[in-house]
Formats: C-alpha cells, sequence, structure tokens
C-alpha cells in the first residue's frame, strides 16, 4: 500500500535533519508532503524540500485562492509527523491556536500524530511544555520523547530531537496500522455501573472510565465505527463516537448485548457491579436504632454471555482488575468466559487502576490462538496455558494504542 504521510517542520534547529528524515520514508515507498512554518524556513530551504520531494512544500494557507489545504491536506495524509516540533508548535496544538497552515490543520487532522519534540533542556522541562506535552498525549498524540545529548546551544541535557532512526520507526508502525480498523465495527464498553438501594442511594466502584474512554478513541483513530456503552464518568466522547449511557448492569447487559451481533470487535473495560440489591425500595429508607442487612443477588455476566455468543471471526476483549494472583485470575477468566484477549491490570497499586491516568498492564491471549508479538512470553497459570505481554507503566492513551494494535494485528491475522 502507497503510504501517505504529511511531514509538519517547525523552527527548531533539528529542522536541518528534516531532509534526512524525507529520504528514509522515500526508501520505506511513503509519499511525504512537508509543511513547514514560517520559522521552519529559517533552518531548511523550500528549495531543498521540493527537490527531495519531487511537489510542492505548503507553508502559506492563502496561497491558491479558492483552496482549502488546511482541510485538504488532513484528509489526504494516513499521519501527521512534526520532526522538529517547537515548544510553540506544541503550545498551539495542545490548545487549538490556528494561526497557520501547520497548526490549523492539527486542529482538522482526524488521523494519527506522532510529534518529535526538540528545544533547550530548560524549556523542555518548563512546566507549559511538559503539560501541554501531556494534554496531546491524552489525546492520542504519539510522542517521540527526546534524548540526552549535545544541543545546539552548546549545553548539555534533555531535549535533543530523538533519533532519526526512532522517528521513522515510529511512524512507520503508525503508518502501517493507520486506516486499518476501517468498515470494522468496535464495542466498548467503560465506567462504573450504579445499583440503586432506594431513590438516594447506589452502589458503585471507583472506576472513572477514563481506560475504557481511551480505548474507543483509540479504535476510533484506526478508523473504526465505534460505539461506546458507559456507566458513570464525568468524560466526554469524542464526536464521532456513538456514546450510550447506561447506569446500572442490567442497563448495561441490554445495551451491550443487543448490540453486539453486530460488532467485529467488543471491548469490556467497564467496571460492572456483580451484585444488585435484591429489591430496590421504592421510598427512601429511614434509619433505625440498630443494624441493617442489606440482601444482594448476582447481576447478570455480560462477557460470559458474549463468549458464549460470539460469532465466527469476531474478537472479545476482556479486563480484569485483580489486587493479587494477576496472571492466574486473568488466565482462568480467558479461558471460563472464551476471550480471545484479556488486559489484567493490579488495581492495588497506587499508579495504576482506578482514577489514575497510568496504568501497568499484562496483555494475555490464549496459547495457540495467538497473534501475540514475538517477544511475548509463554506461560501456564492454574492450568491455563497462556502467552502474554507484560507491559511497562504507561499512560492509559498508550495501553489503549498498545490494546488497539493487538486488536488490529489479530484481525489482520484472522483475514489472512
Ligand atoms: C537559532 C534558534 C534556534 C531555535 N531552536 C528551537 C528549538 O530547537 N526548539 C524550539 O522549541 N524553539 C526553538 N527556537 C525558537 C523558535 O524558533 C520560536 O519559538 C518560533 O516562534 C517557533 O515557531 P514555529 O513553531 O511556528 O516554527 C529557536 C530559535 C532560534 C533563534
Amino acid at each position: 500500500m502507497q503510504r501517505r504521510l504529511l511531514f509538519g517542520i517547525t523552527g527548531g534547529i533539528a529542522a536541518y535533519k528534516a531532509p534526512l528524515i524525507i529520504r528514509e520514508f522515500q526508501k520505506r515507498n511513503v509519499t511525504v508532503k512537508p509543511v513547514v512554518t514560517s520559522h521552519g524556513f529559517q533552518f531548511v530551504t523550500a528549495a531543498t524540500l521540493a527537490a527531495l520531494t519531487g511537489g510542492p512544500v505548503y507553508s502559506d494557507m492563502f496561497e491558491q485562492q479558492g483552496e482549502y489545504p488546511h482541510l485538504e491536506l488532513p484528509r489526504w495524509a494516513h499521519a501527521l509527523l512534526v520532526a522538529p516540533a517547537t515548544a510553540n508548535c506544541l503550545a498551539k496544538f495542545a490548545w487549538g491556536v490556528a494561526d497557520d497552515l501547520l497548526s490549523t490543520l492539527f486542529v482538522a487532522l482526524k488521523k494519527p500524530a506522532i510529534l518529535a519534540p526538540a528545544m533547550n533542556h530548560d524549556m523542555w522541562v518548563s512546566d507549559s511544555v511538559q503539560h501541554n506535552v501531556r494534554l496531546l498525549e491524552d489525546r492520542g498524540a504519539r510522542i517521540a520523547p527526546p534524548g540526552t545529548g549535545y544541543l545546539a546551544c552548546v549545553e548539555q541535557g534533555v531535549g535533543r530531537m530523538a533519533d532519526i532512526e526512532t522517528i521513522v520507526e515510529q511512524t512507520m508502525q503508525v503508518l502501517d496500522r493507520s486506516g486499518a480498523l476501517e468498515g470494522r465495527r468496535v464495542l466498548v464498553t467503560a465506567g462504573a455501573t450504579r445499583e440503586s438501594i432506594d431513590p438516594v442511594r447506589f452502589i458503585t466502584n471507583w472506576s472513572s472510565g477514563k481506560m475504557g474512554f481511551a480505548v474507543a478513541a483509540a479504535m476510533a483513530r484506526r478508523g473504526a465505527r465505534v460505539t461506546l456503552v458507559s456507566g458513570h464518568t464525568t468524560l466526554v466522547p469524542a464526536h464521532d463516537i456513538e456514546f450510550v449511557r447506561v447506569t446500572s448492569a442490567q442497563d448495561m447487559f441490554e445495551a451491550v448485548t443487543v448490540r453486539a451481533a453486530d460488532m467485529d470487535v467488543i471491548v469490556k473495560a467497564a467496571a460492572v457491579a456483580d451484585y444488585t440489591p435484591a429489591a430496590r425500595q421504592e421510598h427512601k429508607i429511614k434509619k433505625s436504632g440498630g443494624g441493617m442487612t442489606l440482601e444482594l443477588t448476582r447481576t447478570k455476566d455480560i462477557l460470559k454471555h458474549l463468549g458464549e455468543n460470539k460469532r465466527p471471526g469476531q474478537i472479545l476483549v476482556g479486563f480484569s482488575a485483580e489486587t493479587r494472583d494477576l496472571l492466574e485470575n486473568a488466565a482462568a477468566k480467558i479461558k471460563k468466559k472464551n476471550l480471545d484477549m484479556i488486559v489484567c491490570n493490579d488495581v492495588s497499586a497506587k499508579d495504576a487502576g482506578f482514577g489514575v491516568d497510568t496504568n501497568r498492564v499484562a496483555l494475555l491471549w490464549p496459547a495457540g490462538k495467538a497473534a501475540a508479538p514475538d517477544h511475548c512470553e509463554k506461560g501456564s497459570f492454574g492450568g491455563v496455558k497462556v502467552v502474554y505481554e507484560q507491559c511497562e507503566l504507561m499512560s492509559k492513551t498508550l495501553v489503549a494504542e498498545r490494546v488497539a494494535d493487538r486488536v488490529t494485528d489479530m484481525l489482520s491475522a484472522s483475514a489472512r
């Protein structure tokens, strides 16, 4: 497939490496269209870029009257790479400022973006730059982190643009999967269910919905038509995601099962109550002198139901929130619920699980059926044979990207 890349070049000294980056993409059969800021031209010339790409170099939004380059270019591309990305460009991207061609097309961009920041160390560690990088990462931009070394200003420290090889490799991975889920239907669940005791009280859990929302966004970025069924959360989904709000475990069961048959992929990241009050009181329960016993009954097991009714080729992914025996419990769940993959996380850790922005997960597949990457390990937990990938501590957005990558690979493997 001919891959199409928009290549943003901003006004940092590392822009002198842009022609070398273009050469690498050409070797890999990627068509590159450069978009350069006016300050970018202080460091690289239009003549060099035009000679290398054999096409126009974009910079001025108003060059051709009657044309809309800020809309047409992002529609044309499979992805956007910005290298170097200045502090100024990160700030504009993070806050939706649209005052030149590059920043305006970023606002309109619905494709993945890879940003390679490069700047002086003091600028890189500043609160504003770090805050903007986090905002952009939370919205799904892939950051190629700067490395340590001699900076152009003859100082040392972190801020030097990532190596060309790393940038190109990361961009190729994104390009290979960009649009990979086009035509696919994906259902994701998120958030916490609420089980009513009486008109003013309910039972719930600590789920914030962040993980499921991030998975839904990652799937949508790969071109899937996404339906997000969510229990309670304060988050707002992207407008191109169909959003279904539910309250109780029973509502979630109904909303999911009625849609399940149409889906190519179902990812269950919601924290659904296992138990619900046996009877919801019509009026507020009044306090009395003694204690109180609340009778609970089991809710329907949505994941098990989906596993039992899975149609051929459909991919079912579960999440398991555990506080001990993580891999054993996750492996047991894979088997019991007929899952294709499970994302297992330790919700007892301070920096992972409920409410925080980071997660430390392991991905598990049933042995034999896995389209798992080569670096995965094989293991047997509680008598269940699995292949698993232990991931480092990552932002929930990056965990979601990893889940979407693995699902994409599973779909391509089953299509072969
Ligand atoms: C010699 C020189 C080198 C610069 N290098 C960088 C840099 O590496 N990173 C950065 O964020 N800004 C750098 N700047 C500052 C930017 O050029 C400046 O913030 C500019 O407004 C960025 O515009 P742009 O983001 O639209 O390209 C440099 C400025 C000069 C004078």
